[in-house]
């Protein structure tokens, strides 16, 4: 009944976090000021949840466009960006799915559920792009989408404009660019022209993840064929109600994306001078770490009450490496204590 390679797949899994300093999900850590919780929650009071969502979203999609200086044919929403990766993963021709490893996993898992091949390109020393190298196989395997994150997740790092641009000039599937931590860089390629480019963005790293909206932004053409494989009513009045009204509040997440990268940068500091770690450039809301045993650092992190990413079962260019993503001032500091008392330990 169920399908074979189905059955090989493990439920997506996340880990229990009660009680622990939370750094292992790329989430903001700021709470909503109470001012504007108050506000918001008076905003919602009177939604009709009796009636289905506004399905098209058509006034929510101008405001995203206009803010983007785009038409509102050009934004298609989502839950979450997830499943607008699904979707353009299910709209493009037969043909593999392109992307460097590491990135973002859902790419590859949703590929899988959906039986298309991915062909997936080592990067390089530093985790750079070869786009040269990307473009080849990309030819050979005749892929039909590829996926490139800038910043990429889980490494942190933000590939050149000309590598991204190349490759949107001379790909000839769909690309996707996944600007997940587009509030954390120093720029994006939502300039990128032409009907084979999509972008995506989330309000989720930026202090709404358990709202789930995301959304691309693209040619009418293309978002007006993805959107053909939009689930009915795929965003809740919750989500629409309440990203409607933060966005007239933007400035509060702003700020506080702001805030998170200072404390990217001091955290990035302190690292630097802690014995045996290697502390990746980061122009997202995480920094990936090298350690000298990841397995053993992550669980004493975990016995000292802090949970972070471990990423070393992905072996390759992740090996002994760990995601952490910032946190408030006092939680990454409690974060550095505990990794210099953990390598103090371990190398006695
Ligand atoms: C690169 C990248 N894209 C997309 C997502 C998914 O975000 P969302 O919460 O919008 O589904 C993530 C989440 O970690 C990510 O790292």
């Amino acid at each position: 009944m169920i399908r074979n390679d189905i059955k090989q797949l493990a439920a997506y899994h996340v880990p229990e976090a009660n009680g622990l300093i939370k750094l292992d999900a790329m989430e903001n850590p700021y709470p909503l000021p109470d001012a504007i919780r108050d506000e918001w929650v008076d905003h919602i009071r009177d939604l009709n949840i009796n009636r289905y969502p506004d399905a098209e979203m058509g006034e929510l999609r101008h405001v995203i466009a206009d803010r983007e200086g785009l038409q509102a044919d050009q934004v298609l929403l989502g839950n979450g960006s997830d499943e607008i990766i699904q979707m353009a993963l299910m709209v493009v021709d037969q043909g593999p799915c392109a992307i460097p490893k590491p990135t973002f996993t859902m790419y590859e898992t949703i590929s899988r559920w959906l039986k298309r091949p991915v062909a997936s390109v080592p990067l390089e020393k530093g985790f750079s792009l070869n786009a040269d190298a990307f473009l080849r196989v990309c030819a050979r395997e005749k892929a039909a989408i590829a996926f490139l994150a800038c910043p990429n997740n889980p490494t942190g790092n933000m590939w050149p404009r000309s590598s991204i641009q190349q490759i949107a000039d001379n790909f000839r599937g769909l690309l996707v660019i996944d600007e997940a931590y587009h509030p954390f860089a120093n720029d994006s390629y939502v300039d990128f022209p032409g009907a084979n480019v999509v972008v995506l963005r989330t309000y989720s790293k930026l202090g709404m993840a358990g709202l789930r909206v995301g959304y691309a932004l693209g040619h009418p053409k293309v978002i007006a064929e993805i959107n053909k494989v939009r689930l009915p009513y795929n965003m809740n009045s919750l989500g629409q109600a309440s990203i409607h009204f933060f966005l007239e509040h933007f400035h509060i997440f702003e700020e506080q994306a702001k805030k998170i990268c200072q404390e990217r940068n001091r955290l990035a500091d302190a690292l630097v001078r802690v014995d045996g770690v290697e502390a990746y450039p980061s122009q997202a809301n995480f920094i990936l770490l090298r350690v000298p045993d990841a397995n053993a650092i992550f669980n004493a992190l975990k016995q000292r009450g802090i949970l972070i990413k471990n990423m070393h079962a992905a072996g390759g260019l992740l090996e002994n490496c760990l995601r952490v993503t910032i946190g408030m001032p006092e939680e990454n500091n409690r974060f550095v204590v505990a990794l210099k008392e953990i390598i103090g330990e371990t190398d006695k």
